[in-house]
């Protein structure tokens, strides 16, 4: 019989990517994908430690198959990760989950096989975490889940040690890949019928920096946007300390880079922005923003906003909101500040008070979604275009993406998942919009052609 495996994701892009190289693996071995646990041969977590309530959810998740376990012998139960890179955490998921198979590393999630075949071997638990970040590994052919939208490394790490933040602690220093490997792999998608790329980093601006690809990332992007072919390409996440006319120069001469920045800016106060070591102020950020903004009129702007950060003031609170307006952002994702062991701020004093976290973070939200509406009601009458990447069952529609990220559903007859569809927006509902294919609708233009 078939042997079946189940991946649960937690966290970023970047880990959502690394669970299709890890599904990849699996295929390798014959395994082939279910959604059921009481199913599956092999179940894998893999992890995020980003903020307390990432952990939770997997401790909780993980906690909850002892039951199965002891029903399923059989059934491999490993653990991966960014969770499982932190100190002490792969003992203590030991202690706490004994029924654990394995328990590997982010950063050696390539020898997911051969540690597989020592469990089945050897029946005793394996665990195996890398501590230190080696050389990339190429060649791994990734399991994609995603068509029409493909992901792409382009850099693993992190070497900004912004305080809050435990990324440089579990994915380690920074390193580029070769911009032949990353341009063979793009051509190789799009051939395949890929319609929308994006670049991944911790910080993609960084990418080349240690001189090792003789590239910089202004560059690769340039290289990328010149392969041939009808795709999007996106690329995540800019920061701020280095985003600029370069990339934006290079933006401009290729029509088939979104125009949207995704530009975490954190705070909008240049006290808290300083004890976050994020090396920029408010001023410079909102330049940015206006640079890209002035070169690109319909270009749009998300972002990454903590509050609640260790001294933060309402005063400080008030400059995030004032921030939030001036850069007029298209949405933003919005977290309570929470400390991770072995970060800087962890050991900072004055900690704001659970209670004042939620008030700021009940009036940021409004604050963040009062924008995203007002921005969904200006769709409605205009056609834009958008990428079919699913259908929604529930609803009974199809739905992609357009340019900016807007989600847009419409009714069709036909399967349009990989299609570009102009769709003229009829109604909007919160962040989704609800349109009718311009075909249908008597070929009104197109905005984003
Ligand atoms: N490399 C990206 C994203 C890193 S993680 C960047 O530099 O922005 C994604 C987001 O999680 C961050 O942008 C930040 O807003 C949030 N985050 C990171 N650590 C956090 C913490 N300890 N508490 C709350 N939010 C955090
Ligand atoms: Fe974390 Fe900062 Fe690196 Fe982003 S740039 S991963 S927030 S340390
Ligand atoms: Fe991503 Fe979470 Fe790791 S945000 S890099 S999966 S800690």
């Amino acid at each position: 019989m078939e042997k079946k495996y189940r991946i649960v994701t937690y966290g970023c892009q970047m880990n959502v990517h690394e669970s299709e190289k890890i599904a990849g693996l699996l295929h390798g071995m014959g395994y082939r994908e279910t959604k059921e646990d009481a199913e599956a041969d092999i179940i894998v977590f893999n992890t995020c430690c980003i903020r307390e309530n990432a952990e939770n959810h997997a401790f909780g998740n993980i906690g909850a198959l002892k039951k199965l376990k002891r029903r399923k012998p059989g059934l491999i139960v490993a653990v991966g990760g960014c969770m499982t890179q932190e100190k002490g955490k792969a003992e203590l998921l030991r202690e706490k989950f004994p029924f654990i198979d394995i328990i590997f590393g982010a950063l050696n999630l390539e020898r997911l096989p051969e540690l597989i075949e020592r469990r089945l071997k050897e029946r005793r638990k394996v665990v195996e975490v890398r501590e230190k970040e080696g050389e990339i590994v190429e060649g791994e052919e990734p399991f994609r889940t995603s068509y029409p939208n493909a992901w792409v490394n382009i850099m693993y790490g992190c070497n900004n040690f912004c305080s809050y933040c435990v990324v440089p602690y579990v994915r380690g220093r920074e390193r580029s890949r070769k911009p032949e490997h990353i341009l063979a792999e793009v051509k190789k998608l799009v051939a395949e019928g890929y319609k929308e790329i994006t670049l991944l980093g911790q910080n993609v601006d960084s990418y080349g920096s240690d001189g090792t690809t003789g590239m910089r990332f202004a560059e690769l992007l340039d290289a990328v946007a010149s392969v041939e072919g009808k795709f999007r390409l996106r690329f995540m996440t800019s920061h701020p300390k280095d985003f600029g006319k370069e990339v934006i120069d290079v933006m401009e001469k290729h029509r088939k880079i979104c125009r949207l920045v995704h530009l975490p800016v954190q705070s909008g106060s240049d006290r808290i922005l300083k004890a976050m070591n994020r090396r920029y102020t408010s001023g410079k950020y909102l330049e940015e923003v206006e640079m890209l903004k002035s070169r690109f009129p319909e270009a749009e702007v998300t972002t990454d906003i903590i509050v609640g950060f260790p001294g933060e003031t309402e005063e400080d609170y008030l400059a995030t909101e004032s921030l939030v307006k001036a850069a007029d952002f298209a949405s933003a994702f919005t977290f309570v500040y929470s400390p991770r062991a072995g970060t800087k701020a962890a050991e900072m004093e004055d900690k704001v008070p659970p209670e004042v976290q939620k008030d700021r973070i009940v009036r940021l939200v409004e604050l963040v979604n009062s924008l995203t509406r007002r921005k969904s009601e200006a769709y409605v009458g205009r056609t834009v275009e958008i990428l079919c990447e699913d259908y929604d069952e529930k609803k009974g529609l199809y739905l992609g993406r357009d340019e900016f990220g807007r989600m847009g559903y419409f009714a069709s007859e036909t399967n349009r998942i990989g299609d570009f569809v102009k769709l003229k927006i009829e109604r909007a509902n919160g962040i989704s919009l609800f349109g009718v294919p311009a075909e249908k609708a008597g070929g009104a233009s197109p905005v984003t052609d």
